[in-house]
């Protein structure tokens, strides 16, 4: 058994809950999105995030909108200027990013994916809502499976081999342990060469020691890792080792992207402590 295999990674899922909280309060999501647990998650942590804030200026919401706005920008560019058609949402949780395209982009394909039971889940709200349809889909994956049902090559298995993809995932490679993490990017990059163009678009903290708030960032990662029993890794010791990280993993091209290029983005008084990764194969 590889050492991706005896890795479970579904305590992850209920953080889905409080992300998902999140953007709904902000506007990103309409209400079905929100769940009891979310709502219930978001307030019991309001004090930490409030503590985090006055003390460090450490916005954890701003982290969150930073992330999931430099991503939208990245994928409005891919569609309007590149052409691209499908998008493929590994993780998705309970992210109004599916939906949200779909209205807006009446020609996508968009194929969201996450472990069996919060696919499930999503699948539902999607339905409940009359919002699946054949544009829009929801289908079970395990990025640590590998020969199985749920493993990327199933998941990949009904899109459109003539046409370039994107695919997405936030929120999730920090959860893992890098050797974990850089064997799903192996396998999806030989999935991704499948495709006549492919990207992948990820959200990523990196390990940045010198950042002035490095010490309450360990502290709140620590805290992340606890509340959802399992730890939080922070990969890479800056852009140019991102760059190689994924090189070695076959994208052959590789942008690390900065809220700070994004207007929209909140900013804090800090640099920013996330990056977006766009590699291409
Ligand atoms: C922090 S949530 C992020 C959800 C969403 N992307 C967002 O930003 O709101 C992490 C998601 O990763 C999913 N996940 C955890 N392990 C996974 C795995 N092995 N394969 C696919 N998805 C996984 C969880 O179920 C959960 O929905």
């Amino acid at each position: 058994m590889s050492r991706a295999a005896r890795v479970d990674s579904a305590h992850i899922t209920p953080s889905a809950h409080y992300t998902g909280y999140v953007w709904y309060r902000h506007q990103l999501a309409e209400e079905p999105f929100v769940t009891p647990f979310g709502r219930f998650a978001h307030g019991v942590l309001a004090p930490v995030s409030w503590g985090a804030r006055v003390a460090f200026g450490l916005d954890v919401e701003h982290f969150l909108l930073q992330r999931h706005l430099l991503i939208d920008a990245l994928l409005r560019e891919a569609i309007e200027q590149r052409g691209v058609r499908q998008v493929v949402e590994i993780a998705c949780g309970l992210s109004p990013r599916g939906r949200r395209f779909c209205s807006r982009y009446p020609q996508l394909r968009y194929l969201e994916a996450d472990l069996p039971p919060m696919a499930a889940r999503k699948r539902l709200l999607l339905h409940e809502e009359g919002w699946l349809n054949a544009r829009h889909q929801v289908r079970p994956v395990d990025i640590l499976a590998e020969q199985c049902a749920n493993d990327l090559q199933a998941l990949f298995s009904g899109l459109d081999r003539e046409e370039p993809v994107l695919v997405i995932t936030e929120g999730l490679v920090n959860y893992f342990e890098l050797p974990v993490i850089e064997g799903f990017w192996a396998r999806l990059a030989t999935q991704l060469r499948q495709f006549p163009s492919a990207s992948y678009l990820t959200d990523l903290y990196p390990d940045l020691r010198e950042h002035p708030r490095y010490r309450q960032l360990r502290w709140g990662i620590d805290l992340v890792g606890r509340l959802t029993r399992g730890r939080y890794y922070l990969h890479y010791r800056g852009d140019d080792a991102i760059v190689a990280g994924f090189q070695a993993c076959g994208f052959g091209e590789v942008r690390v992207h900065d809220p700070k290029e994004l207007e929209a983005a909140p900013a804090d008084a800090w640099p920013a402590l996330v990056r977006v990764v766009e590699g291409r194969t």
